[in-house]
């Protein structure tokens, strides 16, 4: 997360209750170590094999938070039924072709696209949850590798599925309150 952005989560931190944060999309865990510092307990969620091999030596001196191995269409499904109170959800998931050129996740490996089932799962909640996605600058368009899973994202359509109080966009950031 930029310096502007992290600004705005501190000042949700400051007018929300929230102790957990749940990432999807680990990648190095750079926003995973940003989450630890602000919040009691970060679940991160990530489907490559070779990137968690490299986030765990980042994390490994990080006491409160827990790398899961997985596809996040499962796992924020079952982190959604277990979490019994308020969460910030990071939604960052989706398959992309690293900096330094490895392919990171192939789309047969796993949901190339999850945020629809992310989001189907947070919607049935009953917690007031704050919804960041990441990544507004791809939302409307056809990138590749991502299923063409963008074309229907818009602020619109994340407040529409989450049933959101308010959706604003902060950075590249979506930001989604629920109020429940
Ligand atoms: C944009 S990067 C995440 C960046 C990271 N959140 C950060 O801010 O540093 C997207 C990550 O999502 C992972 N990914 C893709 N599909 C996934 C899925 N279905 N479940 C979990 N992780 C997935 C990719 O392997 C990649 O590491």
């Amino acid at each position: 997360m930029k310096d502007d952005e992290l600004q705005h989560l501190d000042s949700i931190l400051q007018s929300h209750k929230l102790r957990t944060a749940v990432e999807s999309g680990t990648c190095n865990g750079d926003t995973t170590a940003q989450l630890a510092e602000r919040f009691e307990w970060v679940w991160t969620i990530e489907l490559s094999l070779e990137l968690i091999k490299g986030s765990h030596k980042r994390l490994k001196d990080i006491s409160n938070a827990a790398l899961i191995s997985g596809d996040s269409s499962i796992i924020i499904p079952e982190l959604s039924k277990a979490i019994n109170h308020p969460v910030l959800w990071y939604l960052d998931a989706h398959w992309y072709q690293c900096a330094r050129g490895f392919a990171i996740a192939s789309p047969d490996a796993g949901n190339p696209f999850p945020l629809w089932d992310e989001m189907n799962a947070i919607y049935k909640r009953q917690y007031s949850d704050v919804v960041i996605v990441d990544d507004v600058h791809c939302f409307g368009t056809n990138r590749k590798g991502s299923e063409s899973g963008w074309a229907g994202v818009s602020q619109e359509s994340i407040a529409d599925r989450l049933n959101a109080e308010q959706v604003e966009v902060v950075g590249d950031m979506c930001v989604a309150y629920l109020k429940r």
